[in-house]
Parts: structure tokens; sequence; C-alpha cells
């Protein structure tokens, strides 16, 4: 963590937890967060489509201080988009976060450049807050092509958005080769990276974003990595499954916060 921006702690459950396990996870958060409150992070939980509902829900209810995000989402207004899902529909359902471009979208449903940069502008438009995905794969990594690689995703992404959005985006940097491996990045890999990615933010005049790592964060490497990666916090995957080691990368966060404001004071 390298500025004094808050932390953000993003859970992205994919294809887990039908709606049962997700309200039950839901809880789980709740009961450890109001013990035990993150002083300073803010969190999103990002359940499947059909699960938004019962967890935005059980979020009210409960008054549990997590915001709730879509995975996806359909630019279009509405129409004749069979399985797809509007922004507004989740508007309705009390949602304010969407991920963009998720690598697992890009290589497995066609999701280019172009649908990245219409859904970014569709999503911000709305007032939603987006989480742009960018990474690169491990050939290209091979090449010691990433940050060039990285550029250019985040360069179409945002090429001729409006200003006024800018502070609505949130970059995440989620190398392919580090998700669902266990082959985490190594703190200077994402050091390096988090660098590239605000100087070419800075160069775009987009500089209140937050920069997330994603990729085999776990509760063993959350600490170093927000200490030393220079991000200001984490897109997770499979460690945000269990209440335990989603709640373990969350006050790693806060620690290093705490730790940085007490420096800085
Ligand atoms: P893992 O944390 O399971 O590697 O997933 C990362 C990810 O893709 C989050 O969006």
């Amino acid at each position: 963590m390298s500025n004094s921006r808050k932390p953000l702690v993003i859970g992205n459950w994919k294809m887990n937890l039908d709606f049962v396990e997700s309200v039950h996870l839901g809880q789980q958060l709740g009961v450890r967060l109001k013990n035990r409150p993150a002083e300073h992070t803010e969190i999103v939980v990002a359940p499947p489509f059909v699960d938004l509902r019962s967890v935005a829900s059980i979020v009210d209810s409960e008054r549990i201080p997590v915001a709730v995000g879509a995975q996806h989402v359909n630019p279009h207004e509405n129409g004749a988009h069979t399985g797809e899902v509007s922004i507004s529909m989740l508007q309705r359902l009390g949602v304010t976060w969407v991920l963009v471009g998720h690598s697992e979208r890009r290589a497995l449903y066609a999701m280019d450049d172009d649908v990245v940069a219409a859904t970014l502008r569709a999503v911000v438009r709305s007032g939603l807050r987006a989480v742009l995905c960018v990474g690169e794969a491990l050939d290209v990594r091979e090449d010691e092509e990433q940050d060039r690689f990285v550029e250019a995703q985040l360069v179409h992404a945002l090429r001729g958005l409006d200003p006024k959005y800018h502070e609505l985006v949130t970059v995440a940097y989620e190398p392919i080769w580090a998700i669902g491996t266990g082959r985490t990045a190594s703190t200077e890999q994402v050091a390096s990276m988090s660098g590239h990615l605000r100087r070419v933010l800075g160069r775009l005049l987009v500089v209140e974003s937050r920069v997330l790592y994603g990729g085999s964060v776990n509760a063993e490497n959350a600490a170093s990595l927000v200490a030393e990666g220079g991000v200001d916090g984490f897109l997770v995957g499979g460690a945000s499954l269990k209440a335990d080691s989603f709640l373990a990368i969350i006050q790693a966060c806060d620690d290093c916060y705490a730790l940085m404001a007490n420096r800085r004071s």
C-alpha cells in the first residue's frame, strides 16, 4: 500500500455457492464483522446473478457493512439478449459494483476490448462503480511483454470515457497465470505492475482510481502483498468463499492501512 487511499477487498464468488450457501456465507460475514468491524477497509462481495437478491436482502436487513457487486453485466439497456442481465436490473436489487472484463469473461465468453469498453462506459454512466480487470497470460509474461499488454487493455477500456466518471473506476490487475493456480505473483512483480498502472492512469488523468491485485491471494500472502506490492487491496476468488480466509485478508489490509496512517501522522 503506497498512499492514503482506503483499502478495498472484493470477493468474487465466481460460479460457486447456490442461494442457500450464499446466504449462509453472508450471515457468517455479518456476525464476524459485527464482532470485529473492518475499521478502514471497504468490502464488496460479488455473488452469482441468481444469489444477488438473497445476498442484497440479508446485507440490508442485517446491516452488514459490505456492498454487493455483480460479476458481469450486459451493456445494452434491454431487449433480445437471451441469458443476459441489464444494469437497471442490477440497480433494482441494490447492486452498486460491477466487475468488468474479468479474464474468464474475456477468454471463455468472447468479451473483446470493445465490449469491455462499452460495458465500462454503460456501468459508470449509470452511477455504478466498475472494477476494470486487466492482466496478461503466461506466454505474454514469459516474453516480458506484460507492461505493454496491460497498458493496451487499460487504454482501450478508458479511451473516450468522460472524466467525470473516472472516480467510479477501480482497476484490478489479475495475471491470468496466477488465477486459481496457487502461483501468486511475487511482491516485486505486483509492485512493478502497480507502479506501471499508476503511471498509465496518471497519463490518462485517471488519478483517483484504486489499483487492486488478484490471483491466488490468501490469508497467508495478503499482508506482504498489500504492504510491499503497492496495491490498494485485492480481488479475491477462492479465498473469498470461506469467511475465515476472506476476513483474514481484510484484516491484513486494515492493519497495513493503520500502520501507514500512523507513519503519516
Ligand atoms: P483466485 O483468488 O481464486 O486466484 O481468483 C482470482 C480472481 O480471478 C478474482 O477475480
